[in-house]
């Protein structure tokens, strides 16, 4: 609880010099040094993903036999895979997911700021999340995707299990639930692919048939299912707390915020450096394939990693005076948020984008936007998702 609260207190709480130490409580070697993560994420012959989304906590049988009879596996997903299997979905997914599609969401994004904005009533004060970083996010994924609109709210749902049995640890009645769900959630995406078949549309769900059908073997309708697992829910809770922490940090210090205001350029920069020093995915993980020494730490074979991309944007060897949020950091691109090497996101144009228009229209509709004072912040209870659950505003006159 510590940890979700303020996990930057428990890294300065370290001691001096702590680049890697062994977590007993999840059997886990903690990576905190940008070198050291770097290096992993360059290296999938020595490091499998295989343990990016298994659950943190042992499952109850009852719930490993949900989750198998419903189709899912430990490695469910590209984001788990080393190849080839890997290579086998992320191709095909790389070319359903071309930057002109990505290109044709901008005014689609916009426009759905813009409705959004809309609803705000300007002189009360408002939840920030539910007004705009969570519908944001999952309207423009879920409509890219192909996803009847009368479905998302259950989407949105089933994303909420997913990340806490993947990434929290939850009692084992509620691991049950979980599954259960998860189970549905799978089986509904199956059924989608099945009926996009006789139904296409300009969507992505149709582009990867479109690859099916060129080559069957080559991407089957299982993989296709597998692919839309992995985009309805790396595309929206990742950006929505992107775009939460952004702009709690920006109005942290109102002066940032006016900055901003005063000078709309900065907002890719404020969008980089909240990647850097607030990301919304601060863990990720990663498994040793054999015995192996990183930054000078001996590790076994089978060592599962918690590689902390949230102390790698701390790093004081790559970012000078890293406790500092400077709207005009030069480097800040070179942030770990979005993994690197071979599974580096697919989505880092589309998320930036997002947040870059949501930072546009909310600085030009509320310049003098500010938090609502002595709010207390909550956080869902995993380590991998992070940004304020609810974060009250108020447009000041
Ligand atoms: C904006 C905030 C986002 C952050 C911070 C983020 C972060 C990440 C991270 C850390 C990884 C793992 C990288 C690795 O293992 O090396 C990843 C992978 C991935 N992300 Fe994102 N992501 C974001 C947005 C998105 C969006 C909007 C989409 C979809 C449209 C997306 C789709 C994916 C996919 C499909 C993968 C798996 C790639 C692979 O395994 O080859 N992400 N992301």
């Amino acid at each position: 609880m510590e940890f979700l609260a303020d996990p930057f207190a428990v890294l300065r709480a370290l001691p001096g010099d702590t680049p890697i130490f062994y977590a007993p409580s999840i059997d886990y070697y903690v990576v905190t040094r940008y070198a050291d993560i770097e290096a992993v994420f360059l290296d999938p012959e020595t490091y499998s993903a295989a343990t990016a989304q298994l659950p943190l906590a042992q499952l109850v049988p009852e719930a490993v036999q949900i989750l198998l009879g419903g189709g899912h596996k430990p490695q469910p997903s590209m984001v788990s895979l080393d190849p080839p299997a890997h290579t086998r979905l992320r191709s095909p997914t790389a070319r359903a997911f071309t930057p002109r599609r990505v290109a044709q969401m901008e005014p689609k994004i916009r426009r759905t700021v813009d409705q959004l904005l809309n609803a705000v009533a300007p002189l009360a004060s408002f939840d920030l999340v539910s007004g705009l970083a969570f519908p944001l996010p999952a309207t423009i994924i879920f409509s890219f995707v192909g996803i009847p609109e009368r479905d998302w709210p259950q989407l949105k749902e089933w994303c909420g299990h997913r990340a806490a049995l993947a990434w929290g640890r939850p009692a084992p009645e509620e691991q049950v639930h979980h599954a259960t769900n998860m189970a549905a959630y799978r089986s509904y995406l199956r059924e989608l692919v099945a009926t996009k078949v006789g139904a296409r549309d300009d969507d992505f769900a149709s582009a990867l048939l479109a690859i099916h059908d060129e080559d069957p073997e080559a991407l089957t309708h299982e993989e296709i299912s597998s692919i839309l697992y992995s985009l309805t829910f790396a595309g929206h809770e990742t950006t929505t707390y992107l775009i939460g922490n952004a702009v709690r940090r920006l109005l942290e210090d109102p002066a940032r915020w006016d900055s901003v205001v005063a000078d709309p350029k900065l907002i890719p920069g404020a969008v980089l450096e909240t990647l850097r020093y607030d990301p919304s995915v601060p863990v990720w993980r990663r498994v040793t394939k054999r015995p192996v020494t990183l930054g000078g730490f001996h590790l076994p074979e089978g060592a599962k990693l918690f590689l902390w991309l949230a102390a790698s944007g701390r790093d004081a060897s790559v970012f000078s005076e890293p406790e500092k949020f400077d709207l005009e950091r030069t480097n800040a691109t070179k942030t770990l948020a979005f993994g690197k090497g071979i599974h580096y996101c697919l989505g880092a144009a589309l998320g930036k984008l997002e947040a870059e228009i949501a930072l546009e229209g909310l600085t030009r509709r509320f310049p003098r936007l500010r938090l609502v004072d002595g709010q207390p912040l909550s956080f869902h209870a995993n380590i991998s998702f992070r940004g304020p659950q609810a974060l009250w505003v108020h447009a000041a006159p």
